[in-house]
C-alpha cells in the first residue's frame, strides 16, 4: 500500500543528514509501525523515477506522521540529493506502507545495539519500543568527527565513540561482556557491518542473536544491456538506474519489498551470461551467484545478459 503524503518539515541536523517529517494531507492517522521498519520513498525527478527505503526514526505508536534522516550520498543515484536539493516543504510525496526487516527480537534479555554514522536511523524507532518495554538496551554510535553527531533524540544513555577523538569502540570488550540471551543489532556500513558479525561469531554467539541492516541505495555503474527472455523485450539499463528500475519502467512486473537486496523478493533468473554479475545484494548464498541476480541492487559487465523476466 502506497500513500501520497506531504512533506510537512524539512530540517538539517547535521552538515550532511537533513530530517524530513510526512503527513496525511488531510490530517487522517497513519497505520503505526514497529520499531526498525522503513519505508519507500518514490520520488519523480523529472523523467526519473527513484524509490528508495529509509528507516522510520519517529515513535511507531504515533501514527500522525512518519519521519525519517537522510544523508546527502554525493556519489550516488540522485534520490538523497532530490530530497535535500529539491524536496520542500507542501510538496505530495509517495510513500510506501512501513516494512520491518530489522524487528527487535522481544524474548531477547537484553538488545545490544551499535551504529556507524547514519546507520543509527533503526535504532531511534527501536528505542521508543525499549523504553516503552522497560527492556535492557546498550547503545553504541561510532562517528568520524564530533560534527557529524546529528541532533536527533538519542539517549543520553547511547556511547557515542569519535574516532578524530581517539574514542574508537572496543568491539572485543562490548561483546564478550554481555548477558547470555542478549541480542545484537548493527546497522552501517558494509564493512561495519561484516566486521561486527565476524568479531560476534568468533566469540561464539549464536546466529540467531545476530540481526543487521545495510540499507543502500544502488550504487551507479556503467550502463549495460539485458535480454528479458520471457517479456521478448532489450533494455538498457543507465548509469544511475537500477536494474529493477529499468524492468520496471518497460513495464515489465517484477515483485520487490527492500529494494537494498535484504529480502530476496526480486530474485531473479539468469538465462545466458557472457561477463561478470556485480552482485550487490545480502540475499543471494555465492554457490548461487551464477544463475541469480538481484535487480534491485546488482549490475551487469558485459557482452550478454538474458534473465527470465
Ligand atoms: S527487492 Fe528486496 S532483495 Fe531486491
Amino acid at each position: 500500500m502506497t500513500q501520497v503524503l506531504r512533506l510537512t518539515q524539512k530540517q538539517p541536523v547535521s552538515p550532511r543528514i537533513t530530517r524530513f517529517r510526512f503527513e496525511h494531507p488531510e490530517g487522517r492517522s497513519l497505520p503505526v509501525f514497529s520499531g526498525g521498519a522503513h519505508v519507500m520513498v518514490t520520488m519523480r525527478d523529472g523523467e526519473v523515477l527513484r524509490r528508495n527505503a529509509y528507516s522510520l526514526i519517529s515513535d511507531p505508536q504515533d501514527s500522525s506522521g512518519y519521519e525519517i534522516a537522510v544523508q546527502r550520498e554525493d556519489q550516488g543515484r540522485g534520490g538523497s540529493n532530490f530530497l535535500h536539493e529539491k524536496a520542500q516543504p507542501g510538496m505530495m510525496l509517495q510513500i510506501g506502507a512501513p516494512v520491518n526487516l530489522f524487528g527487535l527480537n522481544l524474548t531477547a534479555r537484553k538488545h545490544l545495539m551499535i551504529a556507524g554514522g547514519v546507520g543509527i536511523t533503526p535504532f531511534l524507532s527501536q528505542l521508543h519500543e525499549v523504553v516503552r518495554l522497560h527492556a535492557p538496551f546498550e547503545l553504541h554510535l561510532a562517528i568520524r568527527s564530533r560534527n557529524e553527531l546529528p541532533a536527533l533524540a538519542i539517549p543520553d544513555a547511547a556511547q557515542v565513540h569519535v574516532s578524530d577523538e581517539g574514542s574508537r569502540m572496543n568491539l572485543t570488550e562490548i561483546l564478550s561482556t554481555q548477558p547470555l540471551g542478549t541480542h545484537l543489532y548493527v546497522c552501517g556500513s558494509a564493512r561495519m557491518i561484516e566486521g561486527v558479525l565476524t568479531e560476534a561469531s568468533a566469540l561464539g554467539w549464536p546466529k540467531d542473536a545476530l540481526h543487521s541492516e545495510e540499507f543502500l541505495a544502488p550504487a551507479p555503474g556503467v550502463p549495460f544491456e539485458v535480454n528479458c527472455a520471457r517479456s521478448d523485450k532489450t533494455l538498457t539499463v543507465g548509469a544511475h538506474q537500477s536494474l529493477l528500475e529499468a524492468l520496471e519502467a518497460a513495464g515489465i512486473d517484477t515483485p520487490w519489498l527492500c529494494r537494498g537486496g535484504a529480502c530476496g523478493q526480486c530474485e531473479t533468473d539468469i538465462l545466458a551470461c557472457d561477463g561478470e554479475i556485480e552482485h550487490h545484494d545480502h540475499w543471494l548464498d555465492p554457490a548461487e551467484h551464477c544463475s541469480k541476480i538481484m535487480p534491485c541492487v546488482s549490475r551487469f559487465r558485459g557482452a550478454l545478459l538474458t534473465i527470465d523476466r
